[in-house]
């Protein structure tokens, strides 16, 4: 398992926002985390990703003890929180900041002189590589050279994704990414998603949005008041007499 939570609790003052919940995330999955409006997903997300302290429990990733570390230091370990175009160098070329995002960028310069070795020189190629592959993969190959301020929003997506990759990320979690999106935005959303899961990246998804997870997801856990209700493949979910009542009887059902 990737990503496992034990009996993880997170106490809101008089309220237990994420009550004893234990999951846990296989490597090369998308796997969706959905519930209704305030069932603790987004405070799921913060207590992995190490925004805020757990009340009680453990997380591990990749068997070793995350809870307790430091966002940075979880960073550092391969998760990576959710993206957004708004982090992208726009006077950069695409590739240039697919480098940046690997820690590798070439400034021509006496400093940069100095440090021209060769296992330096090695690195850098290597980089390069790897990012040209990435930008292959997501589908900016062609926009590789091209200025990110002048690419399509779409693109402008794609690439901050693609820079989340380039840190070495081996899970993305991503928060309502589907949230205020357009149906055909979505698609493209999901699309993308897809692209991760087959460069071996693993996507935990915490979404409201119910039909984008289950058109995506393949395993999908269902939280309700902090609690899971149901864990199982789309098909299994849609017809779980219990997610079908907690989303019924929530104010706002899952659109
Ligand atoms: N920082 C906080 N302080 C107090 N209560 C919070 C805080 N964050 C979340 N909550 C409460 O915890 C519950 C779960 O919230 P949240 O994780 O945001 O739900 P979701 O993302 O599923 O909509 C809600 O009742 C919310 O009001
Ligand atoms: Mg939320």
């Amino acid at each position: 398992m990737l990503l496992e939570l034990r009996g993880v609790s997170r106490r809101f003052g008089g309220l237990l926002a994420v009550a004893d919940l234990s999951m846990t995330v296989a490597g090369g999955a998308i796997h969706g985390l959905i519930g209704p409006n305030g069932a603790g997903k987004s405070t799921v997300f913060n207590l992995i990703t190490g925004v805020i302290p757990l009340t009680a429990g453990e997380v591990f990733f990749k068997g070793e003890r995350t809870s307790g570390l430091r966002p940075s230091e979880i960073c550092r370990r391969g998760i990576a929180r959710t993206f957004q175009a708004t982090t992208l160098f726009r006077e950069y070329t695409v590739l240039q900041n697919v480098l940046v995002a690997a820690h590798l960028v070439t400034t021509p310069g006496l400093a940069s002189a100095l440090f021209w070795s060769r296992p330096y020189r090695e690195r850098e190629r290597r980089a390069r590589d790897r990012g040209r592959t990435l930008l292959e993969a997501l589908g900016l190959g062609p926009v590789a050279s091209q200025v990110a301020d002048t690419l399509p929003h779409r693109d402008q997506k794609a690439l901050a994704l693609t820079m989340v990759l380039a840190t070495g990320a081996e899970l993305v979690i991503l928060d309502e990414p589907m949230a205020g999106l357009a149906a055909q935005e979505k698609a493209e959303t999901t699309s993308v998603l897809r692209r991760l899961r087959e460069q071996g990246v693993t996507v935990l998804l915490v979404e409201h949005d119910m039909k984008a997870v289950m058109g995506v997801c393949d395993t999908v856990t269902v939280l309700d008041h902090g609690v899971r209700i149901a864990e199982g493949t789309p098909r299994e979910i849609q017809t779980n007499p219990a997610v079908i009542e907690a989303y019924l009887g929530a104010d706002e059902p899952g659109a």
